[in-house]
């Protein structure tokens, strides 16, 4: 399916109670370590910190996006799309709607973890203006692996340059 495509008959909204069972079933089928349904609900509970997205597809949740702003700073915690949807821009799009409500809230800078190996991510997070600012030894079990601390220090910049190359 083409990025236009995709983009068309993509929304980005708020995630709901309801989505939770098709998130969870996301995250199982995509972690090695998944979080649990705890997991997911705790983060939900973190009003006034916590954000967090569903990309729907119709009816159906086919990714996610969990994160907080604290102290200016944009935690991305929690990100996967569903295995037979990706490469069409979704991911993309949750990052977008992500970091424009960031900004807005006052974020300036945003980082995250992720896998060593993790070449898709590390690829989509490059996109978007993130850089390897450390490296957290062992962090991920299953198998065991370091974690690359990655940080966009400029998140206004990044979405502006988004904007300007003309992404949906
Ligand atoms: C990483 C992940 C979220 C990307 O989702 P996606 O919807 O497929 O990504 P998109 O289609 O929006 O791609 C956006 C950009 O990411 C990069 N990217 C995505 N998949 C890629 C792949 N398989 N190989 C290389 N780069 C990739 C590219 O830069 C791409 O832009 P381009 O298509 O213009 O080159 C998805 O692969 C996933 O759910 N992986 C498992 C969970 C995970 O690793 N989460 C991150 C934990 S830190």
């Amino acid at each position: 399916m083409s990025r236009a495509r995709a983009a068309s008959d993509l929304i980005i909204a708020p995630i709901r109670e309801e989505d939770l069972p098709a998130v969870l079933a996301i995250e199982a089928a995509t972690f090695s370590a998944p979080w649990t349904e705890e997991m997911f609900r705790w983060e939900l509970e973190q009003a006034g910190t916590g954000l967090a997205w569903v990309a729907r597809r119709g009816e159906r949740v086919v990714g996610y996006l969990f994160t907080w702003v604290v102290a200016g700073e944009f935690h991305i915690n929690n990100i996967a799309v569903a295995p037979a949807y990706r490469g069409q821009g979704i991911a993309d799009a949750l990052l977008k709607t992500g970091l424009g409500e960031a900004v807005g809230r006052g974020a300036r800078v945003a980082l995250l973890e992720v896998r060593e190996s993790n070449a898709p991510a590390r690829a989509l997070y490059a996109r978007w203006r993130f850089a390897v600012a450390g490296r957290r030894k062992r962090y991920y079990s299953h198998p065991t692996e370091d974690a690359l601390l990655m940080r966009c220090e400029d998140l206004p910049g990044a979405l502006a340059r988004h904007r300007r190359r003309g992404d949906p």
